[in-house]
Formats: C-alpha cells, structure tokens, sequence
C-alpha cells in the first residue's frame, strides 16, 4: 500500500464522510438507512435496527454520542461471555515510582501473533470500573484476527501505529492506516486489525475512561487552527452476511471476555449518527507557536483532549509535536528544564529506528514533578550555537507524540521488566556543567540585561 492507500488521505475532499463529532450517515445498499426514524417497526431490507451509545443518555448535547446501526443480525446472537487469561494484559499497575524510565522499540514478533496475543500493557492511571481514568497498551502483530473482533467496553481508543499498514475492520467499514495516523474507536465499536502484507506491524493503543476525545478548546488562537474537524475521516459502510463462528473478545473492566457469535459483527448495511470511528492524519495538524522569544507550553500542541470534568485536569491530553518553523531569538531552543504536573508519555512515530529510546518505537515515561531536561551534550550544543536567532525547520524526520494525563500512571512488571527497558535512561539529563558567575562589581550587572534587541 502506498500512502495514497491511507483512508486518512481522503481527508479535505469534497463528498468525503468525514467530521469529528459530525452528524454522519453511509449506507452500502441503497435504501438501507431509515430516512425518517432510527427505529421503525420494519427496517428497510428486513435489517435490525440497534443503537449504540458512547456516552450516558443524559450527558449534555454538546458531547452526547451516539449512533444507530442497520444490521443483518442483532448483536445479541452470540453466547455468554467467559474470562480469558492474557499474560500481558493488566488492570492494574503495580509500579508507582518517581523516576523517569525509557524503553527502546519493542521487538517484532517471530511467530504468529495477532493483535490480542501481541498486547502488553503499558500504564494505567485512574480505573476503567470508575470510569475515570486512561491506559496505555503497546501492540505487534504478524498475523490477521480470523474471525476475531476486540472492543473496549472501559473507554474510548486511539490506535497509533508506529510500523507498517495496518487494516481496520470495524461495524462502520474498513480503514487503512499508517504511522502518521491515528485511529478514534468510541467506545463500544467492535473491530479487528489485521497488518497489511507480510511483515510484523507495531504501535500503540490508548484508552480514555469515562468521557472520550474531544477537539481542544482554541481559546485566544481563534476559529482555526490545530486539528481541523473536517480532516477526521470516517469509513463508508461495508458488510459481510457471513454465518460463521466468531469470537468476540470484550474487554471489561480491565480484563478479556470472549464469546462465541454465530455471525460475522461486521454486518452492518447502513448507519447513522456522531459515534464514529474516524482517522486523521497528524501531518494536517496546523500548529502555532513562538514567533517573537520564549516557548509556549506542550498544550498547544494539543491534538485531541479527554476531560475528566475538572476544568485543564484531562485524563488524556494527546500532543503532536509537528514538523514546524522554530523562530524564537533570544531563546534557549531546546526542551526547558522543568517539572510538571501532570504525567507524561512519549512515542516516537516516524524516522529512522536503532536499538535507542530516542528512535522510531522507542518511548519513555516521566512522573509528575520528577525533574528532566536535556543532555550535558545538547546543552552545550544549545549555548554554542551560532545560528539560534535563525528560524529553523524542526521535526522533520521523526514525530513525537505524548500524552499527558492529570492520573499518576502506574507501570505494569510486564512493561517494567521487558528486556528492552534502557536502565540508563534516567541518568541521560544528568551532568550539565555548572556556570554561575557572581558578580563581583555593580558594573558587572549591567551585561545582565537580557532583551537588548528590544531596544530601539
Ligand atoms: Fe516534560
């Protein structure tokens, strides 16, 4: 598949069903979608009409989701549900420390492995069964789900490749996507992905419990800008009326359910409604930053939003630090020193991988109010510099992604003891070669003026 493949390509055409929170509607036979009710006693084609509510009914307008599904057979064709055993699924963390840890890309898997078998989970923070909270699970895959469907009845999902094209199957149709893309799943939707070609696929898949992902509030930058609505892409409605067993492995409260249907889950015809799945492109992400000295914070490269209904306290605030023009003078460039409030997790999506965290796969963890900053090296490279009152083009040949989350996360022994964890990562910052100069005379103090390129 080449990029034109990627479903998130056909973002910004004329005609193309796409808008995040959008009223949307396909139907893959014509006359299948009820023009005027969503459930009338006789569905058009003798379909079943069912509805699927992401959010509670009584959450306001502005965030109710849901949508209505025309399908061959109900859902409710299948039997109990049973506990299945996962060794590197968790409910729970077990680890809450405050030290920064990294991982170097995890590797791809040798023998067949699907997408539920290649799951590990990352980090938790708050708890699905109190609907408040998010969880980072890491995937590969070499092998197609058959006749497998997954949903997450805990929260909303992001899948975000960082290996491969991958396909998508869910109730509402297919996706194709790639690293650059991300992928929304409100919660509830079943689905299945399958890696494209031969080869092994790898990536991320977050969780948001309780309210899902919204586009960030713009406040002062205005009406446009960041994550474009119009460039979140939903699929057109595809169905199978396959009479087969399948299994559908549900999770619940942190744990896998399987049950066996006697149908294929992807047997929709048509569907309507604001609970999509959808895919967007991070290359379309428009960011805004300095253009006069200092650096803004991280949010303002805020891509989507999870809130907790604590005004700035989200579970999942999902950043994407884009390929941009740098342009502040007088200003140290790189990352800041600091410590943050909130819990911070970063992937590295695209670019050349090697056996280091800061690579393609490689990813880290710090806590809130742990500190960090750059390397003894980047620092002197920082304050050496000759052509930092340039404007740059910077990010170019890797993405960075990273959540922040107002929960402390809690690291699973599954992803804390996994061989490829670099023990050294904390110590990377350490070492920056000390400067302080106290003056000795008043004179002295009058080099300290900081802004002379403000004065006339
Ligand atoms: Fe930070």
């Amino acid at each position: 598949m080449n990029a034109n493949g990627r479903t998130s390509a056909r973002a910004g055409t004329p005609g193309v069903l796409a808008g995040f929170g959008a009223e949307l509607s396909s139907e893959a036979e014509a006359g299948a979608l009820p023009r005027h009710q969503n459930s009338p006693r006789h569905v058009p084609m003798g379909l079943f009409a069912e509805q699927l509510s992401a959010t509670p009914f009584m959450v306001p307008r502005a965030q109710n989701r849901r949508s209505w599904l025309y399908r061959v057979r109900p859902s409710t064709e299948q039997g109990d549900f049973w506990p299945v055993p996962h060794p590197g699924m968790s409910a729970w963390g077990s680890h809450v420390a405050p030290n920064l840890l990294g991982w170097k890309p995890r590797p791809l898997p040798m023998t067949p492995t699907d997408f539920i078998d290649g799951l590990i989970t990352v980090a938790l923070g708050g708890s699905a069964a109190d609907q408040s909270g998010m969880a980072i699970h890491s995937f590969v895959t070499n092998a197609p789900m058959t006749r497998k469907a997954l949903v997450s009845a805990d929260g909303e999902s992001l899948l975000i490749p960082d290996e491969g094209e991958l396909q998508v199957r869910t109730e509402f149709g297919r996706f194709l996507i790639a690293p650059g893309d991300v992928l929304l799943l409100p919660r509830g939707v079943r689905f299945s992905v399958d890696p494209v070609g031969t080869t092994a696929r790898r990536g991320w898949w977050v969780e948001a419990f309780g309210a899902g992902f919204e586009l960030p509030n713009r406040g002062v930058i205005g009406a446009n800008g960041l994550a474009e609505s119009r460039h979140f892409v939903a699929p057109n409605a595809e169905y199978e009326d396959e009479e087969a067993t399948w299994t559908i492995v549900h999770k619940y409260g942190g744990s896998l359910f399987a049950a066996e249907a006697t149908h294929s889950p992807f047997n929709v015809v048509a569907w309507h409604g604001n609970a999509v799945p959808l895919v967007y492109d991070l290359a379309r992400f428009c960011p805004v930053g300095s253009v006069s000295f200092d650096h803004p914070d991280p949010s303002i490269f805020t891509v989507l939003t999870a809130p907790t209904g604590l005004p700035g306290r989200n579970a999942v605030d999902f950043s994407l630090f884009p390929a941009r023009w740098d342009a502040a003078k007088h200003t140290f460039r790189r990352p800041f020193y600091h410590r943050q409030a909130a819990s911070e997790w970063t992937a590295i999506l695209t670019g050349p991988t090697s056996n280091r965290v800061y690579s393609r796969g490689g990813s880290s963890l710090t806590p809130p109010m742990t500190p960090h900053g750059i390397t003894p090296d980047a620092l002197e490279r920082e304050l050496a510099g000759k052509d930092d009152e340039k404007p740059r083009f910077i990010g170019e040949t890797a993405m960075w992604v990273q959540l922040e989350s107002h929960f402390l996360l809690s690291v699973t022994d599954a992803w804390r003891d996994a061989p490829f964890r670099d023990q050294d990562f904390a110590s990377v910052a350490r070492g920056a070669k000390v400067r302080f100069a106290k003056p000795r005379a008043e004179a002295d103090r009058s080099s300290l003026d900081t802004m002379p390129w403000f004065k006339p």
